[in-house]
């Protein structure tokens, strides 16, 4: 596939780091202090926390929804975030140059014309989410949610129900089992996985580990689509500060998932098998900006890439 020029034409301006209120009870529907920062307005399908869902243990879709100023997420979220904030201050920008960095790297596949994508992790849908990056660029595009926990499920199925369920799917699963994933009825309905399929990565494999295998698990979904198919990742690293990046890990070890941070070369090995198009595996925010690039783009540990299947 042919990707065009770093100088594409842009529209949607990089997200901006969100001041979050981060008093009282678990946020949900209707409080006051996370509603003022709300950033998605899609209305909330009814019986919005599965009956199933551990309420008492934080998960990362959840730490992530809250570090982004989100409303979806209980105490337990809330208290390993500020934990993770206290070690890195830099969190929430984190988390918003990765929501950033993806928009933009959706964005050139979508108009390098790839029309289908895979977004495995996908986390609770907000503003910006893949769908409506893609759509804006091609509105029949297709796009398939995976993600285990089933809050994101319930809250992605919302999305599905209100817009374009024919092209959408949302798969309740876990992503370190791709032979179930891609054999699954509904990704099948939704994607042609003859044509290539743009696989989605971002934020995921850190909280897969080295014995659970993430390099094998890259190249399972990437064997199963064409040449010309894409890699979006992207992965933390400890940002040159090992002990902060340890105690922070820490904070997220009393998750529901343990979180890995991985050397730029080991990311780098997992585009094994794509061409990593420019301007290579680099900080997120020095990955083709829209505009000025933070002065402090150091502070935003970790690597974004985009790599085409040869
Ligand atoms: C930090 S969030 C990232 C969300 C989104 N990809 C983004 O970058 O904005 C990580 C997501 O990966 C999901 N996840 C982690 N491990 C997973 C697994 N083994 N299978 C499926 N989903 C997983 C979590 O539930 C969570 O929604």
């Amino acid at each position: 596939m042919r990707i065009t020029d770093p100088e594409i034409d842009t529209e949607t301006e990089n997200t901006t780091e969100t001041e979050t209120d981060t008093e009282g009870d678990a946020a949900v529907e209707g409080d006051a202090g996370a509603d003022a920062v709300r950033p998605d307005p899609a209305p909330l399908a009814p019986g919005w926390v599965p009956p199933e869902l551990d309420t008492t243990r934080a998960h990362s879709a959840r730490i992530y929804e809250y570090l982004l100023g989100g409303m979806h997420y209980f105490d337990v979220d809330r208290e390993a975030a500020e934990t993770a904030l206290r070690h890195i201050p830099q969190a929430r920008a984190m988390v918003h140059e990765n929501r950033a960095f993806l928009a933009r790297a959706i964005r050139l596949l979508a108009e390098s014309g790839l029309t289908q994508f895979l977004d495995l992790g996908s986390g609770l849908p907000g503003t910006g989410n893949i769908g409506e990056v893609a759509r804006a660029v091609h509105p029949q595009a297709r796009i398939v949610l995976v993600d285990y926990d089933p809050m994101v499920a319930v809250h992605a199925r919302a999305l599905v129900a209100d817009g374009e369920p024919e092209h959408t799917a949302v798969v309740l699963a876990d992503v370190r089992r791709p032979a179930e994933v891609l054999a699954d009825p509904e990704l099948r309905r939704v994607l042609d996985l003859d044509r290539p399929v743009a696989v989605v990565m971002s934020a995921l494999l850190h909280f897969i580990s080295p014995e659970e295998g993430p390099h094998a698990i890259v190249r399972e979904y990437l064997a199963a689509v064409p040449p010309g198919s894409a890699l979006v990742l992207t992965h933390v690293t400890d940002g040159g500060h090992p002990v902060q990046a340890e105690a922070a890990r820490q904070a997220w070890g009393r998750t529901t998932a343990q979180m890995y941070v991985r050397t730029d070369d080991e990311i780098r090995a997992l585009f094994d098998g794509t061409e990593i198009v420019a301007p290579g595996l680099v900080p997120r925010p020095l990955w083709r900006p829209d505009g000025e690039v933070r002065g402090d783009w150091e502070e935003i540990w970790g690597l974004g890439g985009v790599g085409i299947k040869r």
